[in-house]
């Protein structure tokens, strides 16, 4: 497995393949998925959960005498593209990595596909979800250039050639609007750029192996430190990969199924993600649809989405 320092992108070795009847069910739970959430309420609990991907349940987290998280529960379901909010500090890398596999919980669960997950991830780990993490800073290697960067895991584990690797990384970073940048160094490129470079990182995959299983990306502060522009670039890649059924940037049908980006920025609330969850003092104290944000009478939200001095969050 990757160590947090050494890559942008989480991607153990959990592809499997799955049988036809894997299959249906993917197309089952994609179908699920374009429904709103809210026309579940009345189904039975077995059917209300057999879209959700990744479940948090209870989890505890503290480092040293920090108590960081202190019973977070939520769920991502297939198709979902969802926010987490939070001032800072309040531990939502934390949360990232403890969904990602990288940090094991100090009490409660995660359950991936309804599966809880012993410890943290390995390769051994058959979860039928393979989950991404691109992380806060690009955290490109300053000694490599963008293509190894990009192909770094293909270079390193997959049986592809180095042209269908070269090839293969020039059209991501064309999917992400980047060209003629393979044989620069991270030192070479702009804070955007090399975000973008670290996106492509992330959606790169190994063409050569049939997986279909579904895909969950988990992006810390993506568009952190960008420039309006440059950020609705970002905002837009997001949405362009996410799995909707038409073809995404690289024309290909879009690969994740649900994403969750961790963000402070209102452009990226507005359109990057549907659903936001509100983290604050180790628990969510408040989730909703996007729209919803700005009109919600909670104190802690109001004080969040207009930034202002007064209300319970002290600074
Ligand atoms: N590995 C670690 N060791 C010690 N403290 C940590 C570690 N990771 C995070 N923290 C602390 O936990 C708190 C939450 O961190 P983080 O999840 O990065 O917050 P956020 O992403 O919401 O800003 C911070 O006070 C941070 O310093
Ligand atoms: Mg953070």
């Amino acid at each position: 497995m990757l160590s947090l320092s050494s890559s942008s992108l989480l991607r153990p070795s959990l592809h499997c393949r799955a049988s036809s009847s894997d299959r249906s069910l993917g197309r089952k739970l994609f179908c699920c998925s374009m429904a709103p959430a809210t026309k579940f309420h009345n189904l039975s609990k077995l059917e209300h959960d057999s879209d959700v991907l990744i479940e948090c349940r209870d989890v505890y987290k503290s480092f040293g005498d920090k108590h960081i998280l202190k019973g977070v529960s939520f769920k991502i379901r297939h198709g979902e593209a969802v926010g987490v909010i939070g001032p800072s500090g309040t531990g939502k890398s934390t949360i990232l990595k403890i969904m990602a596999g990288l940090l094991a919980p100090d009490k409660g669960e995660v359950y991936i596909r309804g599966k809880k997950r012993a410890g943290l991830i390995s390769d051994e780990e058959i979860s039928g979800l393979r989950i991404g993490l691109v992380f806060q800073s690009a955290a490109l290697f300053d000694s490599l250039t963008v293509r190894e960067n990009v192909g770094f895991l293909l270079y390193e584990s997959s049986k592809m050639s180095e042209n269908q690797i070269s090839e293969l990384v020039t059209q991501t970073l064309a999917a992400v609007g980047l060209k003629g940048v393979e044989n620069r160094l991270p030192s070479e490129l702009s804070g955007g750029m090399k975000k973008r470079v670290a996106l492509a990182r992330s959606l790169i995959f190994d063409t050569t192996k049939e997986v279909i299983e579904p895909e969950v990306l988990l992006y810390d502060e993506p568009t952190a430190g960008l420039d309006p522009i440059a950020s609705t670039v970002v905002e837009d890649l997001i949405r362009s990969v996410h799995m909707t059924g038409e073809e995404d940037a690289l024309g290909k049908p879009g690969k994740i199924a649900s994403y969750l980006v961790v963000t402070h920025q209102h452009s990226t609330i507005q359109r990057a993600v549907d659903r936001l969850l509100f983290l604050y003092e180790g628990k969510i104290v408040w989730q909703g649809m996007t729209h919803e944000f700005t009109t919600s009478a909670n104190p802690i939200v109001q004080q969040f989405a207009t930034g202002s001095l007064d209300g319970p969050i002290r600074y």
